[in-house]
């Protein structure tokens, strides 16, 4: 017969002294399981006389239940301690800054933005996007837009070249956005009203030149459209992606085998101080060109240039979002620099509107 004051002693340290509910359970076991110190210790009471039982019933009985309780306290005991160490691991610290989102730190580059400033400006006076190949033939980039073969025009593109196919031509990537105007014009009916940005390519490199570069063309063929109606639609894009009340342009006569009468447009300037001002001063910067489309061009497209007459332009995106956004260097807008892009950049979700204000 065991000493029950001993057993109590040691089964009440190994209660106290446990870490967790498993090695808690595994004392349990050993004490009250159908093997357990205690349970054996019961198992003898059958055995015993009266008198043993007597005394040793109540005793066993007494250490069964004691043992029950402590358990019982020392489980709730382990509990809370679990409780409270997982509390203390998983607490949030609200003082912390936010972690940026991906949309908050995304930006978008200064020609999408230019681009979605200018369709924004433009559909608003009705002007659908008209879009065509970076890679052209030779005929929509040049025959079509009335360059005949061997005119000095064609060299001034620096244009890139692709190998020659066997039948000795060659395509070529666009070096303006004008081969949309054909493509247009072959694939509607006026009246059209067309703006199309894009990619163009020429063979050139410096601080104000890439290689790949923006334009957008603009194209209106209807029955009474002439120089004042182009006039007045440029004059309202530049006080709008200017953002200013007023423009002064200057039409200087020009040459494109595309367009008859062509001018440049220069637009009044004032450069004296650190940033370029527009609708002000004595400078004057060249913008744009366009003219009255040439009857050729007409015809190539399948339009009749005795039923038909309209009016196109050009201009550089990259050059107008460098004036608008105070960029000096061009090459920087393709370096892929994310401090650049950082700096230079927009928001995602300011989308230009002419109600919200096209730079946002
Ligand atoms: N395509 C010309 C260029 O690349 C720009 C241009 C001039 C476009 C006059 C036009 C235009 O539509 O009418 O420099």
């Amino acid at each position: 017969m065991t000493d029950i004051a001993a057993l109590e002693t040691e089964i009440l340290a190994q209660i106290a002294g446990v870490a967790d509910e498993a090695a808690l359970e595994a004392v349990r076991v050993a004490a009250l399981g159908k093997k357990g110190s205690v349970s054996e210790q019961l198992k003898l009471l059958g055995g015993m006389s009266p008198e043993e039982r007597k005394s040793f019933g109540p005793a066993i009985n007494g250490l069964k239940d004691k043992i029950g309780e402590a358990l019982g306290a020392r489980r709730e005991a382990l509990k809370e301690a679990a409780l409270i160490e997982r509390l203390k691991r998983e607490t949030v610290d609200v003082t912390l800054p936010l972690r940026a989102s991906p949309t908050n730190e995304g930006r978008i580059h200064p020609i999408a933005q230019v681009v979605d400033e200018l369709t924004a400006i433009y559909a608003d006076m009705g002007f659908a996007v008209a879009e065509g190949p970076d890679i052209e033939t030779d005929y929509y980039n040049f025959t079509a837009l009335n360059f005949p073969v061997g005119h000095p025009a064609r060299e001034m593109h620096d244009t890139f070249f692709f190998s020659p196919k066997q039948d000795g031509s060659r395509l070529l990537l666009r070096t303006h956005t004008s081969p949309v105007q054909v493509r247009t014009m072959e694939a509607l009916k006026p009246p059209i009203r067309v703006i199309c940005p894009g990619r163009t390519y020429r063979c050139v490199s410096d601080q104000t030149h890439t290689p790949m570069f923006h334009q957008v063309e603009g194209l209106v063929i209807d029955k009474t459209s002439t120089i004042g109606t182009l006039k007045w639609v440029l004059e309202e894009f530049l006080k709008a992606f200017f953002e200013v009340p007023q423009v002064e342009m200057r039409f200087r006569p020009s040459f494109f085998p595309f367009t008859e009468p062509s001018y440049e447009v220069d637009i009044r300037c004032d450069r004296s101080g650190s940033e370029i001002k527009f609708g002000e001063g004595n400078d004057w910067l060249e913008i744009l060109g366009c003219g009255m489309v040439h009857p050729n061009v007409l015809k190539f497209s399948g339009i009749d240039p005795n039923e038909y007459q309209g009016f196109a332009w050009g201009m550089g995106i990259d050059r107008i979002a460098m004036l608008k956004y105070g960029m000096n260097d061009l090459r920087a807008f393709f370096d892929a620099d994310a401090r650049w892009i950082r700096h230079y950049g927009f928001r995602p979700l300011d989308v230009p509107t002419l109600f919200g204000g096209v730079s946002g």
